[in-house]
């Protein structure tokens, strides 16, 4: 097999329940590269990545890995997959009750037979990738938000895994640990030129810097599926609008709808003798 990692999305409908957030997705995110998904606030992307992770059942259509179809392997092999798979979750997903080296040796604690000593010098060393080596013996809530992040990374990182997925690893983040954050994942790639690596992102600097491909998503499908130089080149109005996000400042502000001017009243007076009451 040729790039055994490329994932595959095939007539993919993803949802819960009743209700289908994605329809029809069809793209090919490549191994050895930075897929970035982009999409506005609930557009699926957290959705997509739960998925690919095979935490959910898509409603229709197949995930393919390496060119087999996740959801259609017997039990044995689908754990085996979904342990090949490295994921930072949106909100970091550490447990508070653990320390940090406790945090990202998890994985091989609980997995495989290596001995403490063997997973305290691995798991220094991804700590030490993510600048964390100090900080061993922290606890998540002595931590910053961006460290924590960065833990997330360093347990996502902990098995070597050939598919990488963070989502949204710099939001929170200020602009440096952003930056440091987008540093980490270009260090990841060089260091394994075939890891398929998957990253959710609102932030356009950080897609600038680190996107190799980039998936868009918009009512409830693909609005682009290619590459960062053509999607930066694109004259597309809702692509652009991505692009070219204006400052806050900038947009004006949505219009306020006037409340009727009787319950307007009707509120001052209310207030006026509730003030007056105290
Ligand atoms: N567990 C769930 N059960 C039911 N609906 C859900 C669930 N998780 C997400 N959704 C719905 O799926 C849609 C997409 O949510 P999702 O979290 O994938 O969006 P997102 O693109 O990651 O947004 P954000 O940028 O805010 O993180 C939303 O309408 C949301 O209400
Ligand atoms: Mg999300």
């Amino acid at each position: 097999m040729q790039n055994p990692w490329n994932i595959e999305l095939r007539g993919l409908r993803l949802g819960y329940g009743e209700t289908v957030v994605l329809e029809d997705l069809n793209a090919v995110l490549p191994a050895g590269r930075i897929s970035v998904i982009l999409g506005g606030s609930g557009s699926g992307k957290s959705t997509l990545i739960r998925h690919l992770v095979g935490l959910a059942r898509p409603l229709a259509g197949r995930i393919l890995l390496g060119g087999q179809d996740i959801f259609s392997l017997p039990p044995k092999a689908f754990r085996r997959i979904r342990r090949r798979m490295g994921v930072l979750f949106q909100d970091g997903a550490l447990l508070g009750a653990l320390s940090v080296e406790e945090n990202v040796a998890l994985p091989l604690s609980e997995h495989t037979r290596l001995s403490p000593a063997d997973i305290h010098e691995i798991v220094l060393h991804k700590l030490s990738l993510v600048n964390l080596a100090d900080f061993a013996g922290y606890y998540p809530s002595e931590l910053s938000g961006g460290m924590r992040k960065r833990a997330g990374l360093a347990r996502a990182l902990v098995t070597d895994p050939p598919i990488l997925l963070c989502d949204e690893p710099t939001s929170g983040l200020d602009p440096i640990n952003a930056a440091q954050m987008d540093a980490l994942l270009l260090t990841m790639k060089r260091h394994f030129p075939d890891m398929t690596i998957i990253v959710v992102s609102h932030d356009m600097a950080s897609v600038r810097t680190i996107a190799d491909h980039v998936l868009v998503l918009a009512d409830k499908n693909v609005a682009y599926n290619g590459g960062l130089a053509e999607l930066l080149r694109t004259d597309d109005p809702y692509l652009r609008q991505f692009l070219d996000r204006k400052s806050r400042e900038d947009r004006s502000a949505p219009a306020l709808s006037a409340l009727d001017p009787s319950i307007r009243e009707r509120l001052a007076e209310a207030l006026d003798s509730w003030l007056e009451s105290r």
